[in-house]
């Protein structure tokens, strides 16, 4: 089914060519006065050189001919020539029939669907999931789901960090403290034991520790950058090492996305790209792309058109050793000889775009991607504490994404219980779903690139632009319908009839802005366009709730057109919330 947009459009388009103007000029938007109208169209103004004549008479004309039509209720010409409309109340209805009736919801899917790569989440294995890493799994899950639904064909990859020094730096420090284990022994030629020498939470303590020591110890630094070196040029201890730490590291991981409702449907490490390395290499030597500077093997990048300096993307290091940007290349040859992608996402940290645009040039310029092959940085801000500062522990440390779920899940529990008496079991599975809202809509409510202020007070506020108020909203709505049907109402037999009110009218016209909402939020990847969409729904329905006694309303047709007016509502509203990746309780 057509947006809304469009049929209004098609409309006006064709008042206008029957007024003897070209119909290009028909073009319709929502009104920004919504005081005067609900929308509007300002061909006249754009019309007025071309034919030669005053704005408002071309208006004035359009309008005389929209008069006959049964789709608006009001067309009216204003100065200095702008065309103000009323969509008719019984085509409004008769619209949100068709979207009800529509499984998509009148969204139009897209007609040349890609295959397209999300790179996010990102984390490193064996460190703990921080806050940083928080905002790369929301907004990418988000941005996977709003793709899908639009009719991409999606693959989510959390390219897990797992071949870098800090697989050195636990390599390291587990010799120091058990040397005994056949991993350190070269003579050492039977098999591995299965079970891993440390437990998840050692290992999370292992790996800080690592790093502090390695910092102030430069002979440690020494020997976990050697255990590094060795461990990628196939020493066999250290590989069963790191296929433990894999394990122990990743069972955590699922689990801790898992919670996260964030789905990835690869699984791949950067380890996984080392095998397409070598003939990589090789070719850009051989076509001439890279050449040596100072030893080290590179690829000049920079444009003409630059105004900063793009330095060279570097290839390999003087020693011969692979780096972040030769996963990442290599990455993508993996991934096109695997998927074939149309596009590839990277929803990471923006202080990494110089970084991206390095990789993306070389890539580009070397024929590593197809040259459609359409590579996207969706950089992100940094999450802030009240203080503006990035999120830290009360302690002033790193805080833990674990820690900070757990805060959110107590707060959000402790406000459950004093809203009213709830069974302590029943609250602590509703608050745990109502902190997801809560924390994932604080962040997808803003633009991904902007820093923003992590506020648990505001974020788990009921009321406001928050998580907890559309869920709120949401099972305002459910508890209705349930009433309803509780009472003997059938949902299926509920015809809804042309808006009897304004708050109901308004509600209406909202509701029809979805498809536009999704469009949008898929072209411009911004989760934050269906958060404001649905902010402005809720906000609609509440109105028309509180203005409106629905169930004890006595005529019975009229009962039922609300009914299913709210039924199409939850499902927007559930829709929406899907697609930024959390859900809705059933009770609150
Ligand atoms: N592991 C990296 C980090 O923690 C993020 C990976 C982003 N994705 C990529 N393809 N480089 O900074």
């Amino acid at each position: 089914m057509k947006q809304i947009l469009e049929l209004l459009g098609a409309e006006t388009a064709k008042a206008f060519e029957k007024a003897g103007y070209e119909a290009e000029l028909g073009k319709v938007t929502v009104s920004n006065r919504p005081d005067l109208c609900e929308y509007q169209c300002n061909g006249a103004m754009a019309g007025a050189k071309k034919y030669k004549k005053a704005p408002l008479m071309i208006a004035e004309e359009v309008c005389a001919v929209l008069a006959e039509n049964d789709i608006f209720s009001q067309a009216e010409a204003v100065r200095p020539g702008f065309i103000n409309l009323k969509v008719d109340p019984a085509f409004l209805a008769e619209y949100l029939r068709g979207m009800a009736e529509d499984e998509n919801l009148s969204v139009q899917k897209t007609d040349s669907p890609k295959t397209i790569i999300i790179d996010y989440g990102g984390a490193n294995v064996a460190k703990p999931l921080h806050v940083g890493h928080l905002r790369s799994a929301v907004i990418g899950e988000s941005v996977k789901r709003i793709l899908r639904f639009m009719g991409h064909k999606t693959i989510g990859d959390v390219h897990l960090g797992d071949w870098g020094l800090q697989m050195g730096l636990i390599i390291t420090e587990v010799r120091h403290r058990q040397p005994e284990l056949p991993y350190f022994d070269p003579s050492f030629e039977g098999s591995y034991p299965e079970k891993a020498p440390f437990t998840i939470s050692e290992l999370e303590e292992i790996y800080p520790f690592a790093s502090g020591r390695s910092k102030e110890d430069p002979a440690y630094k020494e020997e976990a950058m050697q255990a590094t070196y060795e461990l990628q040029h196939g020493n066999r201890g250290y590989l069963a090492l790191w296929n433990h730490i894999l394990d122990v590291s990743i069972r955590d991981l699922k689990k801790n996305y898992g919670n996260l409702n964030v789905e990835f449907d690869l699984w791949k490490k950067e380890s996984d790209a080392q095998p397409y390395i070598p003939a990589m290499v090789d070719r850009l030597k051989k076509e001439g792309y890279a050449h040596l500077d100072q030893g080290a093997l590179v690829v000049d990048v920079k444009e003409d058109t630059d105004t900063k300096e793009v330095p060279p993307c570097m290839i390999l290091k003087s020693d011969g050793s692979s780096l972040y940007n030769t996963t990442d290349l290599a990455t993508l040859v993996m991934r096109r000889e695997l998927y074939d992608p149309d596009q590839v996402i990277y929803v990471v940290d923006k202080r990494q775009e110089l970084y991206f645009t390095q990789v993306f040039r070389c890539a580009r310029k070397t024929g590593i991607v197809k040259e459609d092959t359409q590579l996207d940085f969706l950089g992100f801000g940094t999450m802030n504490g009240r203080d503006g500062k990035p999120f830290k522990t009360r302690e002033g440390g790193v805080m833990r994404l674990e820690n900070l779920i757990r805060e959110i899940n107590e707060e959000m529990y402790s406000k459950i219980m004093e809203n009213h008496e709830a069974d302590p079991e029943e609250a602590r599975k509703t608050a745990k779903i109502v902190a997801l809202s809560a924390i994932k809509y604080g962040d997808l409510s803003n633009q991904a690139s902007k820093d923003y202020i992590f506020d648990v007070d505001k974020f788990t506020s009921f009321e406001g632009n928050t998580g907890p108020y559309i869920l709120y909203t949401i099972v305002r709505i459910k508890s209705i319908i349930s009433r309803f049907t509780a009472a003997g109402g059938d949902m299926s037999g509920c015809r809804m009839l042309p808006a009897a009110g304004d708050a109901e009218k308004a509600l209406m016209l909202e509701l029809t802005g979805f498809a536009a909402a999704a469009a949008q939020a898929c072209s411009e990847l911004a989760p934050h366009k269906i958060c404001a969409y649905i902010y402005s729904l809720a906000n609609a329905f509440n109105r028309f709730y509180h203005e409106t006694r629905i169930l004890t309303e006595e005529n019975e047709e009229q009962k039922q057109s609300w009914m299913a007016l709210l039924d199409l509502t939850r499902r927007v509203l559930e829709t929406s919330i899907d697609l930024l990746g959390f859900e809705a309780p059933e009770k609150m």
